[in-house]
């Protein structure tokens, strides 16, 4: 596999020529994953961008990168397998009123929910910034997102997600046993515990459980994705969340060279699928 280092800061920073300026350019066109650190979706379009002009194109592209990056991306297809979720998109820095929050909430009902931004939680900050006790208290759903706008600062990506809480089986910690299926052409290529699990996690993810899910997955027709699942307390396998993969964290115990065997396969496979024809 050819690799080239792109620089994430200036990408990030909107300086595309520089971010790309160790990228080799050559005369016939050349496919890419790109593996880095998560950035925003207009952020992965100008990186999309400046890539062309190298003459290399990622097998993700923009618009296959929001879908699974961000939660409204992703969520209709897997809307049988994830907790319900509503959103609204919101602006950095801005703060919601109650009358925004109802309006949000009243959509789920009642009862406890998780919030985030399209992207990421303040798991972390549970009880401040995360978890809301009851949809129906207003004024309490209000501080803990107002509080999740203000830490995810200017971060916040795409606006603020109110989800459905659900219970899930938890490693003594109290961290959610979740499990991350890899895949690559709409086939698991490989299963990991979430990166957070404590060290020597195992992972057991029955195969019907990975049938279910990859049909919602070919169905989103990103090319690289990861799913987080998890079991419910009734016994019910649930999706957390879905990912690019290109962006996904891999466990540090982790062996990286399965992952990079099914990308080099799982390219061609998506040229396959894209253009009918092998090369
Ligand atoms: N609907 C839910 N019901 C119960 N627990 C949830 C729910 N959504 C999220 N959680 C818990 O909160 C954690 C963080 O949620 P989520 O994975 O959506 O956010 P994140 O910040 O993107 O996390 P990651 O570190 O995986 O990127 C999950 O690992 C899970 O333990
Ligand atoms: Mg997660």
């Amino acid at each position: 596999m050819e690799v080239a280092v792109v620089d994430h800061e200036a990408i990030v920073a909107g300086d595309v020529r520089a971010a790309v300026r160790r990228v080799p350019t050559s005369d016939g066109e050349r496919v890419a994953w790109y593996r880095g650190w998560m950035m925003p979706s207009a952020a992965y379009s100008r990186l999309d961008a400046a890539l062309r002009t190298c003459r290399v194109r990622l097998l993700t592209d923009p618009s296959a990168y929001q879908a699974a990056h961000e939660l409204p991306g992703w969520y209709g297809t897997f809307a049988d397998l994830t907790p319900a979720s509503a959103w609204t998109p919101w602006e950095p820095g801005r703060t919601p009123t109650s009358a925004h929050v109802g309006a949000l909430a009243e959509e789920l009902g009642g009862g406890p929910g998780v919030v985030k931004d399209y992207v990421k939680s303040r798991k972390h900050e549970w009880h401040e910034a995360c978890f809301v006790p009851d949809l129906a208290d207003i004024a309490a759903a209000t501080r803990v997102i107002g509080r999740m706008v203000e830490l995810q600062g200017d971060d916040l990506a795409g606006g603020i997600v109110v989800r459905d809480f659900e219970q899930f089986m938890h490693h003594t910690d109290g961290y959610t046993q979740e499990a991350r299926i890899w895949w690559v052409a709409g086939a698991a290529v490989l299963i990991t515990p979430h990166p957070d699990a404590p060290v020597g996690a195992t992972v057991d993810v029955p195969s019907a459980v990975c049938d279910t899910v990859g049909a919602s997955v070919r169905a989103l027709g990103a090319p690289f994705v990861t799913t987080d699942v998890a079991m419910r307390s009734d016994g019910v396998w649930r999706v957390i969340e879905v990912g690019d993969g290109q962006v996904s964290d891999l466990p540090a115990v982790e062996e990286p060279v399965l992952l990079m065997r099914a990308l080099v396969a799982g390219a061609d496979g998506v040229e396959v699928s894209r253009a009918g024809t092998r090369r």
